[in-house]
């Protein structure tokens, strides 16, 4: 290349995509959260309570403002398979046939967790918990093949100062059992994205540091991880000065990332502003696939600090509308 100015064919390519670049962006954005995120190929979903789908606002307002959704409880271990070896997915499935009736695409949460496991599992021991482990993966996973596009296969195994949780699962079956829930979902559902999903990762601490190493070395010997989900459950004001580069550490090693259970508690600005920080820094990631919100309104969120986008009401909060505009301002496209 030398540095003479373009010439006419050049400088027509260069107009026409000045124009294009005119035409495609503050014309088009968008007016809702999912179309929003749409337009850089990204989703923007929410947790749902399958038994609140018969009220109208909540039916509405879901329906209208996401383009994902992912069960709040239904899938969790104590409700899919109440017995061993019984399968339960009425839940599961209302939600997925819910969603997929508008063209909403479907999360699954969770495989395995130490949390909300049926009774029956909690007392396994040794071969008989491995073996209930594998099982539950295997049914679950085989069941929503085709139906969800990314699993939360393992969930919050790891502590603060980066050890692991020790969990039975970690205690019974060793260091080895993530690995292996990771090999029997792939080989379930092959097609579906495998996460590991966990919370308090929200910058580059201890915890984030120690699952950082754990994906590159599943990684480099090829154990089949495609991404890695951040619940991010936050307050407003929390620090969150390295929250992006977590999140780009994590892409760079070739796996897709995503914002999974995202609220904050707080109100005002104060909300508004964290709820951006963290829209901003996955616009700004081309890995970063997705947001959801642990939830649709603050009339049911888990927490009893108002952490969502819409209020008691279904109204919009100005948290709503920093996250609009954050999705409408770009970032890269995924
Ligand atoms: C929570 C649900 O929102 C509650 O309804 C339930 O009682 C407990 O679990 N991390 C997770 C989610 O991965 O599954 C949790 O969901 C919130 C924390």
């Amino acid at each position: 290349m030398t540095d003479r100015p373009p010439n006419r064919g050049m400088r027509r390519r260069i107009a026409s995509a000045v124009a294009a670049l005119t035409f495609t962006s503050p014309a088009q954005a968008a007016t809702t959260l999912g179309a929003s995120a749409a337009e850089s190929g990204r989703y923007f979903g929410a947790a749902v309570a399958g038994n609140r789908l018969s009220e109208s606002a909540y039916a509405n307002t879901l329906a209208a403002e996401f383009n994902s959704v992912v069960a709040e409880n239904a899938m969790k271990w104590d409700a899919t398979e109440p017995n061993p070896g019984q399968f339960n997915f009425s839940g599961g499935d209302q939600i997925v046939n819910w969603a997929q009736a508008r063209g909403m695409k479907v999360r699954g949460h969770t495989l395995v967790w130490h949390a909300q496991q049926p009774s029956w599992a909690q007392g396994l021991t040794g071969n008989n918990l491995r073996n209930a482990m594998n099982n539950h993966i295997t049914g679950v996973a085989n069941h929503y093949e085709g139906d969800v596009f990314a699993w939360d296969v393992v969930n919050e195994a790891f502590e603060w100062d980066g050890s692991r949780r020790q969990s039975n699962l970690q205690i019974q079956l060793g260091n080895g059992w993530i690995e292996e829930a990771f090999r029997t979902a792939d080989a379930a559902d092959p097609s579906a994205r495998l996460c590991y999903n966990d919370y308090g990762t929200d910058g580059i601490n201890a915890k984030s540091t120690a699952i950082y190493n754990m994906v590159r070395d599943f990684r480099s010997r090829g154990v089949p991880i495609d991404c890695v989900g951040f619940q991010s459950h936050l307050s407003a004001g929390d620090n969150l000065s390295s929250y992006q580069a977590n999140l780009q550490r994590f892409a760079d090693l070739g796996v897709d990332v995503e914002i999974t259970e995202l609220d904050v508690g707080g109100s005002g600005s104060g909300q508004a502003a964290t709820f951006k920080t963290v829209t901003d820094s996955c616009m700004a990631v081309s890995r970063c696939t997705g947001i959801t919100v642990w939830g649709v309104t603050d009339k049911y969120s888990w927490r009893n600090d108002d952490p969502l986008l819409f209020d008691d009401n279904y109204q919009k909060k100005q948290a709503y509308t920093a996250v609009l505009n954050s999705l409408n301002e770009g970032g890269g496209t995924c």
